[in-house]
């Protein structure tokens, strides 16, 4: 999906678009039109799969999925950027199409949908978005919980919200075979206008809280990188935690305290123990950044962020230059040029950061990480400032 058209769409002119592609397409009118945003994780990274704690929100960058009867037993999905039209056959058993195909993620959310005895009628479906893909901010989720936040209209049945979460990310773990936490799917369903989110990934309860402070602004930097250990070092870390939480003899290492992992650093490799070091530190640190923002402490936030990069980057593993240069110029920037804080966020090995600027500065922020981006790495950045969003909502049932 192409977004250079798309990318500075609010949400109404996105869904005039899909309406457009849609005509389009298909010569007439889609009765039904959901959509569902990306994320950016303030603080709380590779923590969910560990039962710990996570702070996004979601963002003004949506993925929209327009859509119409079609009296048939087949859905035909169309992307308004891709060519091809992918088609679900309502009659047989569902399956993953081809490895890495887009039209994957929508397969994987039907068939939870039809798991549940939730068949939907024929329909033919166009999918707009303004979500960079691939870049760290959670477009494949943003189309999860778009197709299934259609096909509750479509087949009447409201979900409820967690449920909803979950069969998404069951989607993404059987159908594009990426064994990822539970945070994107929940932010992307659950986000609030002007609200972080604090969840706890292991009763997955949650807390909204207010991030409405007019002198702070979200800045994101896309490095426009993207890493190709993405893939296969996510389950990596995935299994290395899980090490770490069987040496330690608790059940996740949500569980674990520091001075449980010192005690036993000893009977651990050393770079499982480097793993759990990060994990422990960073649940601390979620919670930690969750009470700073309630008081509205943001030198504390960003003191935070900083440390979590910073951990990402020693311990886990997961950052790569293009990140830690854009995290190295805002660090030098520092409170006197205006940043609160910055950091790598999402899975990593590319992707975008996410920093807390203050407002005054964002123009100065935003040009002085430009420029230096480019000298250090001969890359362009692409950058943008956005409001926490609300998450997913049908705009035309
Ligand atoms: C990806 C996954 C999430 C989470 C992050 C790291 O975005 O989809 O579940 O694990 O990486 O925090």
């Amino acid at each position: 999906m192409t977004h250079r058209a798309t990318q500075l769409m609010t949400l109404p002119e996105l869904a005039d678009r899909a309406t457009a592609d849609f005509k389009q397409a298909l010569g007439r009118d889609p009765p039904w039109i959901a959509a569902a945003p990306g994320r950016v994780n303030l603080i709380g990274e590779h923590t969910d799969y560990n039962d710990g704690f996570v702070f996004p929100m979601a963002i003004e960058r949506y993925t929209v999925v327009a859509a119409a009867p079609n009296g048939l037993r087949q859905i035909t999905l169309r992307s308004a950027s891709v060519e091809g039209v992918a088609t679900v056959d309502l009659t047989q058993p569902l399956r993953p199409g081809p490895k890495g195909h887009w039209a994957n993620y929508p397969r994987g959310v039907i068939a939870g949908f039809l798991a549940r005895g939730l068949t939907p009628v024929g329909f033919d479906a166009v999918i707009n978005s303004t979500v960079p893909l691939g870049g760290g901010l959670s477009s494949s989720a943003s189309l999860e919980v778009a197709t299934a936040t259609l096909l509750e209209a479509v087949t009447g049945r409201k979900l409820d919200p967690v449920e909803k979460a979950l069969l998404c990310q069951k989607a993404e773990h059987d159908y594009a075979g990426m064994p990822c936490g539970i945070m994107d799917q929940f932010i992307s369903t659950l986000g609030r206008e002007n609200h972080l989110l604090l969840l706890d990934c292991r009763s997955r309860r949650f807390e909204l809280v207010p991030m409405a402070d007019p002198s702070v602004a979200v800045l994101i930097t896309n490095t426009n990188v993207k890493h190709e250990l993405t893939g296969s070092e996510y389950p990596t870390r995935r299994r290395q935690c899980e090490t770490a939480a069987t040496a330690l003899g608790v059940p996740a290492l949500r569980d674990a305290s520091a001075a449980l992992l010192e005690q036993n650093q000893n009977r651990l490799e050393e770079v499982i123990f480097r793993r759990a070091r990060h994990v422990i530190g960073e649940i601390a640190r979620t919670a930690q950044a969750a009470d700073a923002v309630r008081r509205r402490n943001w030198a504390q936030v960003g003191r935070l962020m900083f440390a979590s990069h910073d951990s990402l980057r020693e311990d886990y593993e997961v950052s790569c230059a293009e990140l830690d240069a854009v995290v190295e110029i805002a660090r030098d920037l520092g409170p006197a040029g205006g940043v609160i804080g910055c950091r790598m966020t999402g899975g990593g090995f590319g992707g975008c950061t996410v920093a807390l600027v203050e407002t005054r500065a964002v123009e100065a922020v935003m040009q002085k990480i430009r420029a230096d981006y480019a000298r250090k790495t001969g890359l362009e950045p692409t950058m943008f400032v956005t409001r926490p969003a609300q998450g997913a909502t049908l705009l035309r049932d």
